[in-house]
């Protein structure tokens, strides 16, 4: 974990499937200077590959998994404030599969984080209950030429969200799922206004 300046959020980063827990810090640092960051490394491995949860193909989940490890990560963010003494808000920023386990986070475990920025993100499920999200600021990041997220799976991710009271920010880039410099602006201007 980095050292913190106080009042700034701190990070929790997560990264895309095959990454690892260096590879947000950058971005982590430009969203959000000064705050603390907390990057953990995804314990799946998927053809070597680092994951947060197993997928029983591209963008189909194990939903076993899924509520499994995102019970995991509440709990070693429980345990990470309690052994750094955090006491920020803690705001996710998560791409790719790293969205995918933060917006499990959210939904299932709401008094963990005060917000999320989800990058290239997916469905992670259908809460089958409804989620009160309390107006927390969450922000989407989307590629309109994203081959693995189609626009129909955001607008869907966006309503859960917005079903649940979260604050959405939806926000299209002309781009891939690789994520490009109009998505940190606007993280950065999101974070600016939010935190
Ligand atoms: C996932 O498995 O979370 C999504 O397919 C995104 C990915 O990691 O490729």
């Amino acid at each position: 974990m980095a050292a913190t300046t106080a009042g700034a959020p701190c990070l929790l980063l997560l990264h895309g499937t095959g990454g690892d827990e260096n590879d947000l810090l950058p971005l982590g640092r430009a969203l959000a200077p000064g705050a603390a960051l907390l990057s953990p490394l995804g314990k799946v491995r998927e053809q070597g590959m680092a994951r947060f949860f197993r997928r029983l193909a591209e963008g189909v989940f194990d939903q076993k998994d899924l509520e499994a490890r995102t019970t995991d990560l509440a709990g070693f963010v429980e345990r990470a404030r309690a052994l750094y003494g955090i006491q920020e808000k803690l705001v996710a920023v998560g791409f790719s599969n790293g969205a995918n386990i933060a917006s499990s986070l959210l939904l299932r475990f709401p008094e963990t984080l005060a917000g999320a920025v989800l990058m290239r993100g997916m469905v992670p499920f259908v809460p089958p209950q409804p989620v009160e999200l309390k107006r927390k600021p969450v922000l989407l990041l989307n590629g309109l030429e994203d081959p693995i997220v189609g626009t129909d799976e955001v607008g869907e991710l966006a309503n859960i969200l917005r079903a649940a009271n979260a604050e959405v920010t939806l926000h299209w880039e002309q781009a891939g799922h690789t994520l490009s410099q109009g998505d940190v602006l606007m993280a950065t201007d999101w974070m600016r206004k939010f935190y």
